[in-house]
């Protein structure tokens, strides 16, 4: 059993019009800009390639900028575009602009291919929350992983983030097998680089052929950086509120690294995100089944506000209702998702 009903206790307190009914505010939106991608990492797309929908059913940049004030008004605090790869938008950069001026924290999350271009702009608009997605330091490796042949331009463009005064946070996802050899290789990047290094639990999605034995643990990954580096300069930082991840850091180095362990330690009950589809749809969880067309709502003129509200009364308590790790594995219940590009993590 759950600590549920302690929760719609508290919500009462909240004074948000963003509360789900076990008290959670949700003032962090994440907002897929496009279900295109300029890789094809194979834990995201499916080998057989995914039905895109048809361009009129994907938000327009005034979509996007209506519906996100909205959000904000309702009490949203921060934003972060995702995709497929945001950054493939012809208007991104209109997006991000008018974004910025809104008052909410701006993120992005982007595989770094085209970063080079969007520079200048992220520091005109002051956008430094930015989250890079590279699963190996090894070129062929990369190679396999994404299908794709940029992985000296996204190491250059990682790089020169520190030109610019972002600190980046590199997201790796841990595949056994595949590049859990990597992991102390990219915790040593983060002795001289004032960057984040945050190892991501292999996660089921449609599609992706997710088993539990492809999976490398959060206390694998401690245990590895243990060996290599010493327990006893290993030190666990203090999570921030609403963290996805637990942070750690070796004495003395720069950076930073975190683990996102959504199979092994879900972080559910201090959930405060919410989702929207780049065809206007709100997923309410990573991994709820059902979703809410926004997008025709706000269409057909109708007020979003209770849209969003009805969406967020009907967001289960863990993984959308996978509990265990049982049900979390179960195919019959984890593939009834999109793929993770359709979702835009
Ligand atoms: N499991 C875990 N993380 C994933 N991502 C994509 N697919 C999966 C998956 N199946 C990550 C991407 C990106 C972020 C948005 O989500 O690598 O960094
Ligand atoms: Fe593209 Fe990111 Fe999916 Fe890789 S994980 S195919 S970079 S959207």
């Amino acid at each position: 059993m759950h600590k549920a009903p302690q929760l719609v206790q508290k919500a009462k307190a909240v004074n948000s019009d963003l509360v789900d009914s076990f008290g959670r505010e949700h003032t962090y939106l994440r907002i897929s800009l496009i279900e295109k991608c300029n890789l094809r990492c194979t834990y995201c797309m499916p080998a057989e390639g995914i039905q895109l929908s048809p361009k009129n059913d994907i938000m327009t940049a005034d979509e996007v900028i209506a519906i996100a004030s909205e959000f904000v008004r309702m009490g949203v605090t921060k934003i972060r575009l995702t995709g497929g790869e945001p950054l493939l938008r012809k208007d991104a950069a209109d997006i991000i602009k008018r974004l910025s001026a809104m008052p909410v924290e701006l993120a992005i999350t982007t595989n770094g291919v085209l970063l080079d271009r969007y520079f200048e702009l992220f520091q005109e608009v002051g956008l430094n929350h930015i989250n890079i997605s590279l699963d190996t330091l090894q070129e062929d490796r990369f190679k396999a992983l994404t299908r794709r042949n940029d992985f000296l331009k996204v190491k250059e463009n990682i790089f020169q983030c520190f030109d610019w005064g972002i600190q980046p946070r590199i997201n790796v996802v841990l595949l056994k097998g595949q590049n859990e050899d990597e992991i102390v290789d990219f915790v040593r990047l983060t002795k001289n680089y004032p960057l984040t290094v945050r190892f991501i639990e292999f996660m089921p999605f449609d599609g992706n052929q997710w088993n539990s034995d492809k999976l490398v643990s959060l206390s694998e990954v401690l245990q590895k950086v243990s060996v290599e580096f010493g327990r006893e300069n290993l030190h666990r930082i203090k999570d921030a509120a609403h963290d996805t991840s637990k942070n750690y850091k070796i004495e003395g180095f720069k950076g930073q690294f975190s683990v996102i362990s959504t199979v092994t330690n879900p972080f559910c009950d201090s959930c405060n995100r919410i989702r929207l589809t780049a065809n206007g749809k709100i997923k309410n969880c990573l991994f709820s089944e059902s979703e809410s067309d926004l997008l025709s709502a706000f269409r057909s003129g109708k007020k979003i506000g209770p849209e969003v509200q009805k969406a967020l009364e009907a967001k289960k308590f863990k993984r959308g209702g996978m509990e265990t790790l049982e049900e979390f594995s179960n195919p019959s219940r984890n593939q009834h998702n999109r793929s993770m590009i359709l979702i835009g993590g």
